[in-house]
Protein backbone atom coordinates (compact mmCIF):
# COMPACT_ATOMS: atom_id res chain seq x y z
CA UNK A 1 0.00 0.00 0.00
CA UNK A 2 2.80 2.42 1.02
CA UNK A 3 4.84 1.55 -1.97
CA UNK A 4 1.61 2.65 -4.36
CA UNK A 5 1.11 6.04 -2.23
CA UNK A 6 4.73 6.68 -3.33
CA UNK A 7 4.22 5.58 -7.10
CA UNK A 8 1.11 7.80 -7.30
CA UNK A 9 3.21 10.39 -5.20
CA UNK A 10 6.01 10.15 -7.84
CA UNK A 11 3.71 9.90 -10.81
CA UNK A 12 1.58 13.25 -9.72
CA UNK A 13 4.86 15.13 -9.43
CA UNK A 14 6.04 13.83 -12.76
CA UNK A 15 2.90 15.06 -14.25
CA UNK A 16 3.51 18.41 -12.37
CA UNK A 17 6.41 18.88 -14.37
CA UNK A 18 5.52 18.19 -17.52
CA UNK A 19 2.50 20.82 -17.75
CA UNK A 20 3.33 23.50 -19.82
CA UNK A 21 0.64 25.99 -19.27
CA UNK A 22 -1.81 26.61 -15.92
CA UNK A 23 -4.84 24.77 -17.52
CA UNK A 24 -2.62 21.79 -18.42
CA UNK A 25 -1.87 22.15 -14.70
CA UNK A 26 -5.21 22.37 -13.72
CA UNK A 27 -5.82 19.00 -15.18
CA UNK A 28 -3.08 17.39 -13.94
CA UNK A 29 -4.73 18.76 -10.39
CA UNK A 30 -8.37 16.79 -10.96
CA UNK A 31 -6.30 14.04 -12.31
CA UNK A 32 -4.44 13.18 -9.23
CA UNK A 33 -6.18 15.16 -6.27
CA UNK A 34 -9.81 15.27 -7.88
CA UNK A 35 -13.00 13.08 -5.59
CA UNK A 36 -12.32 10.64 -8.40
CA UNK A 37 -8.19 9.96 -8.14
CA UNK A 38 -6.79 7.35 -6.49
CA UNK A 39 -4.90 8.85 -4.05
CA UNK A 40 -7.71 11.05 -2.29
CA UNK A 41 -9.86 7.44 -2.68
CA UNK A 42 -7.09 5.85 -0.81
CA UNK A 43 -7.05 8.26 2.07
CA UNK A 44 -10.62 8.26 2.31
CA UNK A 45 -10.20 4.12 2.56
CA UNK A 46 -7.67 4.48 5.37
CA UNK A 47 -10.62 4.14 8.21
CA UNK A 48 -11.82 0.57 6.85
CA UNK A 49 -8.09 -0.39 6.84
CA UNK A 50 -7.12 -2.93 9.95
CA UNK A 51 -6.05 -1.05 12.72
CA UNK A 52 -2.19 -2.53 12.33
CA UNK A 53 -2.00 -0.25 9.01
CA UNK A 54 -3.69 2.75 9.40
CA UNK A 55 -1.77 4.93 10.85
CA UNK A 56 1.32 4.51 8.72
CA UNK A 57 -0.86 4.64 5.93
CA UNK A 58 -2.70 7.83 6.70
CA UNK A 59 0.62 9.12 7.43
CA UNK A 60 1.79 8.86 4.05
CA UNK A 61 -1.08 9.62 1.93
CA UNK A 62 -1.56 12.62 3.99
CA UNK A 63 2.55 12.98 3.45
CA UNK A 64 1.88 12.71 -0.08
CA UNK A 65 -0.85 14.98 -0.72
CA UNK A 66 0.31 17.69 0.83
CA UNK A 67 3.27 17.40 -1.07
CA UNK A 68 1.43 17.25 -4.13
CA UNK A 69 -1.07 20.61 -3.56
CA UNK A 70 2.17 22.48 -2.36
CA UNK A 71 3.58 21.59 -5.81
CA UNK A 72 0.68 22.63 -8.17
CA UNK A 73 0.08 25.57 -5.43
CA UNK A 74 4.00 26.68 -6.29
CA UNK A 75 4.04 25.86 -10.13
CA UNK A 76 0.51 27.48 -10.67
CA UNK A 77 1.68 31.04 -9.80
CA UNK A 78 4.86 30.11 -11.67
CA UNK A 79 3.23 29.87 -14.64
CA UNK A 80 0.26 32.47 -14.27
CA UNK A 81 3.30 35.27 -13.46
CA UNK A 82 5.04 33.93 -17.24
CA UNK A 83 1.80 34.13 -18.91
CA UNK A 84 0.66 37.14 -17.44
CA UNK A 85 4.36 38.56 -19.36
CA UNK A 86 3.34 37.30 -22.15
CA UNK A 87 -0.06 38.66 -22.42
CA UNK A 88 1.18 42.27 -21.12
CA UNK A 89 3.79 42.02 -24.33
CA UNK A 90 1.15 40.90 -26.67
CA UNK A 91 -1.42 43.21 -25.45
CA UNK A 92 0.57 46.32 -25.76
CA UNK A 93 -1.23 49.79 -26.65
CA UNK A 94 0.79 52.02 -27.97
CA UNK A 95 -0.81 55.17 -26.85
CA UNK A 96 1.98 57.54 -29.05
CA UNK A 97 -0.01 56.32 -32.63
CA UNK A 98 -2.45 59.00 -33.76
CA UNK A 99 -6.08 58.40 -32.59
CA UNK A 100 -8.74 57.59 -34.39
CA UNK A 101 -10.44 59.25 -36.29
CA UNK A 102 -7.37 60.86 -37.10
CA UNK A 103 -7.72 64.62 -35.39
CA UNK A 104 -5.93 67.44 -37.52
CA UNK A 105 -2.56 68.38 -36.45
CA UNK A 106 -1.82 71.82 -34.25
CA UNK A 107 -0.10 74.42 -35.34
CA UNK A 108 2.50 76.72 -33.72
CA UNK A 109 1.18 79.91 -32.17
CA UNK A 110 1.78 82.65 -33.64
CA UNK A 111 4.07 84.48 -30.96
CA UNK A 112 5.74 81.04 -30.53
CA UNK A 113 6.70 80.82 -34.38
CA UNK A 114 7.86 84.78 -34.11
CA UNK A 115 9.64 84.37 -31.27
CA UNK A 116 11.66 81.44 -33.32
CA UNK A 117 11.47 83.30 -36.45
CA UNK A 118 13.63 85.98 -34.43
CA UNK A 119 15.57 83.36 -32.49
CA UNK A 120 16.64 81.64 -36.18
CA UNK A 121 18.27 85.32 -37.39
CA UNK A 122 20.36 85.89 -33.93
CA UNK A 123 21.48 82.38 -34.43
CA UNK A 124 22.28 82.80 -37.71
CA UNK A 125 24.03 85.67 -36.67
CA UNK A 126 26.07 83.90 -33.98
CA UNK A 127 24.32 84.96 -31.12
CA UNK A 128 23.89 82.21 -28.11
CA UNK A 129 20.25 81.82 -26.42
CA UNK A 130 20.00 82.28 -23.16
CA UNK A 131 16.49 82.01 -20.49
CA UNK A 132 16.26 83.55 -17.21
CA UNK A 133 14.18 83.71 -13.98
CA UNK A 134 10.53 85.50 -14.23
CA UNK A 135 10.74 86.56 -10.53
CA UNK A 136 13.79 88.59 -10.81
CA UNK A 137 15.74 90.67 -7.98
CA UNK A 138 15.25 94.67 -7.66
CA UNK A 139 19.14 94.60 -8.22
CA UNK A 140 18.90 92.81 -11.49
CA UNK A 141 15.75 94.43 -12.60
CA UNK A 142 16.57 97.68 -11.55
CA UNK A 143 19.48 99.06 -9.52
CA UNK A 144 22.14 97.50 -11.68
CA UNK A 145 20.70 98.32 -14.79
CA UNK A 146 21.81 101.92 -14.39
CA UNK A 147 17.81 102.46 -12.77
CA UNK A 148 17.76 106.01 -10.64
CA UNK A 149 16.12 105.37 -7.15
CA UNK A 150 12.79 107.52 -8.35
CA UNK A 151 12.58 105.79 -11.25
CA UNK A 152 8.71 105.67 -12.30
CA UNK A 153 9.23 101.75 -13.30
CA UNK A 154 9.79 100.90 -9.91
CA UNK A 155 6.49 102.60 -8.60
CA UNK A 156 4.34 99.67 -7.22
CA UNK A 157 1.80 100.99 -9.51
CA UNK A 158 3.74 99.82 -12.70
CA UNK A 159 5.41 96.77 -11.54
CA UNK A 160 4.12 93.51 -9.89
CA UNK A 161 6.21 93.33 -6.71
CA UNK A 162 6.39 89.90 -5.23
CA UNK A 163 6.42 89.00 -1.15
CA UNK A 164 8.66 86.97 0.11
CA UNK A 165 7.40 83.40 1.65
CA UNK A 166 8.45 85.14 5.27
CA UNK A 167 6.31 88.54 4.64
CA UNK A 168 3.03 86.41 3.78
CA UNK A 169 0.58 87.61 5.84
CA UNK A 170 1.76 91.05 6.11
CA UNK A 171 -0.49 93.89 4.19
CA UNK A 172 1.89 95.60 1.16
CA UNK A 173 2.23 99.01 1.56
CA UNK A 174 1.40 101.52 -1.48
CA UNK A 175 0.80 104.88 -2.00
CA UNK A 176 3.26 107.63 -1.80
CA UNK A 177 4.72 106.48 1.64
CA UNK A 178 5.38 103.26 0.48
CA UNK A 179 8.98 102.60 1.18
CA UNK A 180 11.71 102.90 -1.58
CA UNK A 181 12.20 99.35 -3.62
CA UNK A 182 15.10 97.71 -2.01
CA UNK A 183 17.78 95.74 -4.03
CA UNK A 184 16.49 92.41 -2.58
CA UNK A 185 12.99 93.28 -3.19
CA UNK A 186 11.76 90.34 -5.51
CA UNK A 187 9.46 91.44 -9.08
CA UNK A 188 8.01 89.80 -11.87
CA UNK A 189 10.64 91.51 -14.34
CA UNK A 190 9.51 94.25 -16.09
CA UNK A 191 11.83 93.72 -19.36
CA UNK A 192 14.61 91.10 -20.61
CA UNK A 193 17.26 93.96 -19.38
CA UNK A 194 18.14 91.83 -15.78
CA UNK A 195 19.69 88.89 -18.62
CA UNK A 196 22.22 91.22 -18.84
CA UNK A 197 23.77 91.54 -16.24
CA UNK A 198 23.22 87.66 -15.24
CA UNK A 199 24.74 86.50 -18.53
CA UNK A 200 27.61 88.81 -18.17
CA UNK A 201 28.19 86.87 -14.21
CA UNK A 202 27.30 83.48 -15.64
CA UNK A 203 29.56 84.25 -19.04
CA UNK A 204 33.32 85.73 -19.54
CA UNK A 205 33.49 88.38 -22.83
CA UNK A 206 32.89 88.22 -25.54
CA UNK A 207 29.37 87.51 -25.27
CA UNK A 208 26.89 87.61 -27.54
CA UNK A 209 23.54 86.26 -26.35
CA UNK A 210 19.69 86.92 -26.82
CA UNK A 211 17.36 86.33 -24.50
CA UNK A 212 13.41 85.82 -25.18
CA UNK A 213 11.53 85.85 -22.15
CA UNK A 214 7.92 86.89 -20.41
CA UNK A 215 8.15 89.83 -19.07
CA UNK A 216 5.38 91.78 -16.76
CA UNK A 217 3.89 95.17 -16.27
CA UNK A 218 0.36 96.44 -14.41
CA UNK A 219 -0.60 97.65 -17.98
CA UNK A 220 -4.37 96.62 -19.72
CA UNK A 221 -5.87 97.91 -22.87
CA UNK A 222 -5.85 97.60 -26.80
CA UNK A 223 -1.60 98.12 -27.12
CA UNK A 224 -1.19 96.76 -23.66
CA UNK A 225 -1.28 93.31 -21.65
CA UNK A 226 -0.42 92.68 -18.14
CA UNK A 227 2.01 89.96 -19.44
CA UNK A 228 3.78 89.92 -22.91
CA UNK A 229 7.21 88.90 -24.17
CA UNK A 230 10.44 90.23 -25.21
CA UNK A 231 13.76 89.52 -26.66
CA UNK A 232 17.17 90.54 -25.71
CA UNK A 233 20.01 90.94 -27.29
CA UNK A 234 23.48 91.71 -25.90
CA UNK A 235 27.19 92.00 -27.55
CA UNK A 236 29.97 92.59 -25.13
CA UNK A 237 33.57 92.46 -27.00
CA UNK A 238 36.69 94.44 -27.96
CA UNK A 239 35.53 97.59 -29.74
CA UNK A 240 32.15 96.81 -30.29
CA UNK A 241 30.36 100.15 -32.17
CA UNK A 242 26.95 101.57 -32.39
CA UNK A 243 27.83 101.00 -36.26
CA UNK A 244 28.02 97.14 -35.13
CA UNK A 245 24.52 98.06 -33.43
CA UNK A 246 22.99 99.09 -36.78
CA UNK A 247 24.32 96.42 -38.90
CA UNK A 248 23.33 93.62 -36.83
CA UNK A 249 19.31 94.94 -37.14
CA UNK A 250 19.59 95.76 -40.07
CA UNK A 251 20.47 92.26 -40.93
CA UNK A 252 17.33 91.69 -37.95
CA UNK A 253 14.97 93.45 -39.88
CA UNK A 254 15.85 92.12 -43.74
CA UNK A 255 15.62 88.76 -42.44
CA UNK A 256 12.37 89.16 -40.62
CA UNK A 257 10.24 92.18 -42.90
CA UNK A 258 12.06 91.67 -46.53
CA UNK A 259 15.23 92.59 -48.45
CA UNK A 260 14.60 95.67 -49.02
CA UNK A 261 14.22 97.60 -45.90
CA UNK A 262 16.42 99.91 -44.09
CA UNK A 263 16.70 101.29 -40.53
CA UNK A 264 17.36 103.98 -39.05
CA UNK A 265 18.23 105.20 -35.33
CA UNK A 266 16.88 107.98 -33.20
CA UNK A 267 18.38 109.43 -30.22
CA UNK A 268 16.27 108.43 -27.13
CA UNK A 269 17.40 107.76 -23.30
CA UNK A 270 17.38 104.46 -21.69
CA UNK A 271 19.38 103.65 -18.01
CA UNK A 272 20.92 101.31 -18.97
CA UNK A 273 22.56 102.53 -22.28
CA UNK A 274 24.53 105.59 -23.81
CA UNK A 275 23.78 106.59 -26.39
CA UNK A 276 20.58 104.97 -26.23
CA UNK A 277 18.01 104.86 -29.22
CA UNK A 278 15.31 103.86 -30.96
CA UNK A 279 15.37 101.85 -34.22
CA UNK A 280 12.73 102.48 -36.89
CA UNK A 281 12.56 100.13 -40.05
CA UNK A 282 11.24 101.69 -43.27
CA UNK A 283 7.40 100.72 -43.96
CA UNK A 284 7.04 97.50 -45.67
CA UNK A 285 3.63 98.33 -46.71
CA UNK A 286 3.71 101.84 -48.50
CA UNK A 287 6.07 103.90 -50.58
CA UNK A 288 7.27 107.05 -48.53
CA UNK A 289 3.85 106.81 -46.50
CA UNK A 290 1.09 106.73 -49.17
CA UNK A 291 -0.34 103.44 -50.29
CA UNK A 292 -1.14 102.41 -54.42
CA UNK A 293 -4.38 104.68 -54.02
CA UNK A 294 -2.82 107.61 -52.58
CA UNK A 295 -3.76 107.36 -49.28
CA UNK A 296 -2.37 107.60 -46.26
CA UNK A 297 -0.66 104.15 -45.48
CA UNK A 298 -2.46 103.06 -42.25
CA UNK A 299 0.46 101.14 -40.68
CA UNK A 300 3.30 103.78 -40.79
CA UNK A 301 0.66 106.87 -40.09
CA UNK A 302 2.37 108.28 -43.63
CA UNK A 303 5.83 108.25 -41.91
CA UNK A 304 7.23 105.70 -43.55
CA UNK A 305 8.61 104.22 -40.73
CA UNK A 306 8.13 101.80 -37.85
CA UNK A 307 9.19 102.09 -34.81
CA UNK A 308 10.65 98.53 -33.81
CA UNK A 309 13.12 98.59 -30.62
CA UNK A 310 15.21 99.99 -28.12
CA UNK A 311 19.01 99.78 -28.02
CA UNK A 312 22.01 101.51 -27.35
CA UNK A 313 25.81 101.34 -26.05
CA UNK A 314 25.66 99.00 -22.92
CA UNK A 315 26.45 102.02 -20.58
CA UNK A 316 30.04 101.53 -18.72
CA UNK A 317 27.90 102.08 -15.08
CA UNK A 318 26.29 98.63 -16.07
CA UNK A 319 29.87 97.29 -16.52
CA UNK A 320 30.26 98.37 -13.16
CA UNK A 321 27.06 96.50 -11.33
CA UNK A 322 28.79 92.94 -13.29
CA UNK A 323 30.50 90.90 -10.21
CA UNK A 324 33.25 89.75 -13.17
CA UNK A 325 36.22 92.57 -13.43
CA UNK A 326 36.85 91.47 -16.83
CA UNK A 327 33.33 93.62 -17.94
CA UNK A 328 36.01 96.42 -17.66
CA UNK A 329 34.63 99.33 -19.65
CA UNK A 330 37.92 100.47 -20.18
CA UNK A 331 38.64 96.91 -21.62
CA UNK A 332 35.23 96.22 -23.64
CA UNK A 333 32.51 97.75 -25.01
CA UNK A 334 29.25 96.68 -26.29
CA UNK A 335 26.01 96.80 -27.40
CA UNK A 336 22.32 95.77 -26.32
CA UNK A 337 18.55 96.05 -27.60
CA UNK A 338 15.34 94.94 -26.39
CA UNK A 339 12.36 94.13 -28.58
CA UNK A 340 8.84 93.35 -28.27
CA UNK A 341 7.55 89.86 -29.70
CA UNK A 342 4.29 90.53 -29.76
CA UNK A 343 4.80 94.09 -31.66
CA UNK A 344 7.07 92.49 -34.00
CA UNK A 345 4.27 90.18 -34.93
CA UNK A 346 1.51 92.53 -34.77
CA UNK A 347 3.62 94.95 -37.37
CA UNK A 348 4.35 92.01 -40.09
CA UNK A 349 0.87 90.53 -39.63
CA UNK A 350 -1.16 93.81 -39.62
CA UNK A 351 -2.87 92.41 -36.24
CA UNK A 352 -4.81 95.35 -35.10
CA UNK A 353 -5.45 94.30 -31.14
CA UNK A 354 -2.80 92.90 -29.07
CA UNK A 355 -5.35 90.94 -27.14
CA UNK A 356 -5.98 88.91 -30.01
CA UNK A 357 -2.86 86.85 -29.30
CA UNK A 358 -4.63 85.51 -25.92
CA UNK A 359 -8.13 85.17 -26.28
CA UNK A 360 -7.92 81.54 -27.56
CA UNK A 361 -10.01 82.46 -30.73
CA UNK A 362 -9.30 79.32 -33.00
CA UNK A 363 -10.55 81.56 -35.72
CA UNK A 364 -7.60 84.00 -35.57
CA UNK A 365 -4.97 81.74 -34.83
CA UNK A 366 -5.48 79.19 -37.34
CA UNK A 367 -5.08 81.93 -39.96
CA UNK A 368 -1.25 81.91 -39.04
CA UNK A 369 1.72 79.33 -39.53
N1 LIG B 1 14.28 97.15 -21.51
C1 LIG B 1 13.70 98.15 -22.37
C2 LIG B 1 12.18 98.15 -22.20
O1 LIG B 1 11.66 97.23 -21.72
C3 LIG B 1 14.02 97.86 -23.82
C4 LIG B 1 15.45 98.09 -24.14
C5 LIG B 1 15.90 99.33 -24.52
C6 LIG B 1 16.36 97.06 -24.02
C7 LIG B 1 17.23 99.53 -24.85
C8 LIG B 1 17.69 97.26 -24.32
C9 LIG B 1 18.10 98.52 -24.73
O2 LIG B 1 18.60 96.29 -24.22
O3 LIG B 1 19.43 98.69 -25.04
O4 LIG B 1 11.55 99.10 -22.57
Amino acid sequence: MIERIEQLRAEGEGAVAQAATTAALEEVRVRHLGRRAELPNLLRGVADLPPEQRGGVGKAANQARQALEALIAGRTRELEAAELDVRLAADRVDVTLPGYPAQPAGRLHLLTATRREIEDVFLGLGFTILEGPEVELVHYNFDALNHAPNHPARDRTDTFYVRRPEAAGQSPVAGPDAPRSTPSDLVLRTHTSPMQIRAMEAHPPPLYVVVPGRVYRRDSDATHTPQFHQIEGLAVDKDVTLADLKGTLLAFARAIFGDEREVRLRPHFFPFTEPSVEVDVSCFNCTEGHLRDGSRCPLCKGTSWLEILGAGEVDPNVYAHVDDDRYDPEKVSGFAFGLGVERIAMLKHAIPDLRLFYDNDLRFLEQFG
